[in-house]
């Protein structure tokens, strides 16, 4: 299907490479132009967050119709911002699962018109391997490679993981949530709490200035074995301590303390599920190595300095993308786009997008 030569191309490992990033799974229309050299030529998000916002949370025909609105546009912004021509790049990457279907259909319809167009590969990316692989485009705090296998706990709107990544497509899942992923519990809480979404970002805002003691929070599975999740019980609990206050709004302190009380118990169950993975990961790699936090949850900075230091309690180091390479963006599909067309991993025009896609094989969601 595509000319020999730039599968040959893309099979020499130590050839440049140039890739176009699509992203349509959730709620963001986003593109972004990456090089194999780590370097974001642009990386262009258009937010749907204001057409969600007074649903309390992402309905999926609106989504479907912006992303058609918005994704010639994002495109073009983007080339443009790069200053990169169609004819300069080496592949077209776009999100082909796990997602709701209406967005996965517009970015993964996009990519391949442009790669038939342009004779160009295509490769449809896992969004969750984009969100697992963006350590590896951003390097750790001080610009290092991210080698395999590392530990890596993904946390994000629809999932909450703890995975070996082995390597580019090779990953092994330690835990999962049970029931809700810790994003979508951050929203329904904020929600409840009267906050606009998406809630995560509203609960780290005022939880600065809560006391996190004042309400009694379970803290579902800590203490015990293994490293699955289970948050449906704190989202639960946060109602019926809402319900026990006063009636009428909620004052300010009140939503301080419920938010502040809420991260600190979600800080000690993940602390607690990341002990036993540690210990799992340094069972088969005594080296060590790195721990990562991805996803929207990962931007949360008080959860990123609780692994941090259950990390170095370990003698592993950390690594996290910055905040805004962990919600969203094209720039992590484009990414992981390189990475799979750096092994020959292209698909044909013939894929349909999945809207469920586990990382793990073993994994049922
Ligand atoms: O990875 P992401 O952008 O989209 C999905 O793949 O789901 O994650 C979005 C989630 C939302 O639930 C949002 O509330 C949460 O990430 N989030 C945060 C923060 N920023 C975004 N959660 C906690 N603290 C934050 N600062
Ligand atoms: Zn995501």
């Amino acid at each position: 299907m595509y000319p020999q030569n730039t599968v040959i191309k893309l099979l020499t490992k130590d050839i440049f490479m140039l890739v176009l990033g699509l992203e349509t799974s959730c709620d963001e229309t986003s593109a972004a132009i990456v090089n194999d050299e780590r370097h974001i030529y642009s990386n262009v998000v258009y937010s749907q967050i204001e057409q969600h916002r007074p649903y309390g949370g992402v309905v999926p025909e609106i989504a479907a119709r912006s992303h058609l609105n918005a994704i010639d546009e994002v495109i073009k912004v983007a080339m443009m911002k790069s200053s990169i021509k169609f004819n300069e790049l080496d592949g077209i990457a776009a999100t082909g699962g796990p997602g709701l279907i209406g967005g996965l259909l517009v970015g993964i319809m996009t990519a391949k018109a442009l790669s038939f167009v342009h004779n160009l590969p295509f490769v449809a990316v896992n969004h969750l391997e984009g969100h697992a692989l963006t350590i590896r485009l951003t390097g750790d705090e001080n610009g290092n490679n991210v080698p395999f296998p590392f530990l890596l706990l993904l946390l994000s709107g629809g999932h909450s993981q703890i995975l070996i990544v082995r390597g580019v497509g090779k990953y092994q899942c330690l835990g999962t949530t049970m029931d809700d992923a810790l994003g979508e519990v951050f929203d329904k809480s904020a929600k409840m709490m009267g906050l606009k979404y998406p809630g995560g970002p509203q609960i780290e805002k005022f939880a600065k200035y809560g006391d996190p003691n004042r309400f009694k929070l379970p803290r579902p599975l800590k203490g015990r074995k293994g490293c699955d999740f289970s948050f449906s019980g704190l989202k639960t609990k946060i109602r019926q301590t809402i319900e026990n206050l006063p009636p009428g709004e909620l004052t300010k302190n009140d939503i301080n303390d419920l938010c502040a009380s809420f991260q600190m118990a979600t800080g000690d169950v993940l602390e607690d599920r990341c002990h036993n993975a540690i210990k799992t990961f340094l069972s088969e790699f005594p080296n060590g190595g790195y721990l990562v936090i991805a996803g929207g949850v990962a931007s949360n900075l008080s959860i990123r300095e609780r692994i941090m230091s259950v990390a170095k309690q370990y003698g592993l180091s950390f690594a996290s993308p910055p905040p805004e390479l962990c919600t969203d963006n094209a720039g992590m599909i484009a990414w992981a786009g390189i990475e799979k067309l750096r092994n020959g991993d292209l698909d044909s025009l013939n894929f349909n997008p999945k809207p469920r896609w586990p990382l793990d094989p073993k994994q049922q969601t």
